[in-house]
């Protein structure tokens, strides 16, 4: 068994890789050799990734890479993603030069509020009489916070709105400060965690000094909700039915048919909405990666929302009116372009670059494209050629790799799959076949 170590974080990088790689690995200098070869050349830039996070030994690689001609409301983009999944990339470009000459995509900002909470006890009897104590200290909340929204008023934004919701019924003398806020173009996380921590000191403090029958209450937790209902873009493809070419030997209106049942199937059923928006995802994440983005909360609201009726539905809808063929969704997005590692990460730095420097909202839009833009390409291959086919091409160069092929052996495989859809175990054989062995396990690894 191993042991636990008390302290690690306190230990130098140097100590903490050495008692990792001697405590976990047979093969310590290999183990080293390994966690070394990605560090960064240049110190700083290797420093600077070191203390994004506690305990850093090394850096992670995920590949970079970018989806060109995103026609995105009349602009051309070539949109960065970093992702793992080898088909993702393809998908978008694919999609992206689907819809350049078709008009591209139109997305539109519908509303940008953020939403956080002190959820407080308060344990008196007279609800009413609290509600008008407490409406009666608003103006404390936002003279008290005044310090901390100087800045973000400047730049236009600030505090919106505050309420208090009673959620007694669900839980004895529990009640939230609802405070709603416009963070300009940073995500906003840290504002709103500092006014909501001074809103619960100011609470506190003006409830000992009131008459109230119960003169204390006990704050639960002062944060942001992730869920961001409020903070909605919509983006939208459309075109004729007629130039709707499927590149798959049936005509367009066939197509149409096809990809609108497809999209329904998504809407009432939830074990394919899952995938259908997990397809969506893998265009949103990427690029939400790749901008310095948080995209576990954007993963954690989209979820929320597509089962706010109360059961998991797909995101995007289809149809097709008067010979016009409509492909949508509106999704809520909490983004931001300034502040986190936005202006701190190089390749972040980049892609912001890359896009144009993009506000906020902006930004919105164009993840919101990556999203549909995945979702048309996976239903358009779903409903026609089947997804392996363009999925195994992209996966077939992993498996290769996995096989230690070299290279000359890697053309030679690929050309021989150029008219053939894939498999796992038909490269395995072809693999075997050229290289003549019997067995991928005669296979000598370096
Ligand atoms: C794979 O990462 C994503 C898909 O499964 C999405 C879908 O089924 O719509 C292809």
């Amino acid at each position: 068994m191993k042991q636990a170590i008390a302290g690690y974080s306190k230990l130098s990088k140097e100590a903490k890789i050495e008692w990792l790689i001697s405590n976990y690995f047979d093969d310590s200098e290999k183990a080293l050799q390994l966690l070394k070869s990605y560090w960064h050349t240049d110190a700083d830039i290797q420093k600077m990734h070191d203390e994004f996070i506690e305990n850093t030994i090394s850096n992670f690689y995920l590949p970079y890479g970018v989806a060109p001609n995103f026609l995105i409301n009349d602009k051309v983009y070539c949109l960065p993603l970093a992702i793992e999944e080898s088909s993702v990339v393809a998908a978008a470009a694919k999609a992206a030069n689907f819809w350049l000459n078709r008009g591209g995509f139109k997305s539109t900002v519908l509303s940008t509020t953020k939403i956080g909470h002190v959820h407080f006890i308060w344990e008196g009897k007279d609800v009413e009489k609290f509600e008008k104590f407490f409406y009666g200290i608003k103006n404390d909340l936002l003279e008290g916070s005044a310090y901390l929204t100087k800045n973000m008023k400047t730049r236009g934004g600030g505090i919106l709105d505050i309420q208090l919701n009673n959620k007694t019924i669900e839980e004895p003398g529990y009640f939230q400060i609802e405070v709603r806020f416009d963070t300009c173009d940073s995500m906003g996380a840290n504002f709103i965690n500092s006014i909501l921590e001074e809103f619960a000191n100011i609470l506190k403090e003006k409830i000992a000094n009131s008459i109230l029958e119960e003169n204390t209450v006990q704050i639960v937790m002062c944060i942001l909700s992730n869920y961001t209902p409020e903070c909605l873009v919509k983006c939208e493809v459309s075109c004729a039915v007629t130039d709707l070419d499927s590149d798959a030997g049936i005509s367009p209106e066939e197509f149409a048919q096809k990809f609108l049942r497809a999209v329904r199937i998504a809407e009432i059923e939830p074990y394919r909405a899952v995938t259908h928006n997990k397809g969506i995802m893998n265009g949103i994440d990427a690029i939400v990666i790749a901008t310095g983005n948080d995209f576990r909360a954007i993963e954690a609201c989209i979820h929320a929302y597509a089962s706010r009726n109360g059961k998991y539905s797909s995101l995007t809808h289809a149809e097709v009116k008067d010979g016009i063929f409509k492909f949508w969704m509106v999704i809520p997005m909490s983004l931001g372009t300034v502040g986190g590692i936005t202006t701190l990460h190089p390749l972040v730095k980049f892609s912001h670059a890359l896009l144009g420097k993009p506000n906020a909202p902006d930004l919105m839009g164009i993840v919101a494209a990556a999203g549909l833009a995945q979702n048309f390409s996976a239903l358009r291959s779903l409903v026609t050629t089947g997804i392996q086919k363009g999925h195994m091409k992209m996966h077939l160069l992993n498996i290769l790799n996995q096989l230690e092929a070299t290279e000359a052996e890697k053309k030679e495989i690929i050309a021989y799959f150029k008219d053939k859809v894939p498999s796992h175990q038909a490269a395995v054989d072809i693999f075997c076949k050229v290289r003549g062995i019997k067995n991928p396990s005669e296979v000598k690894h370096k």
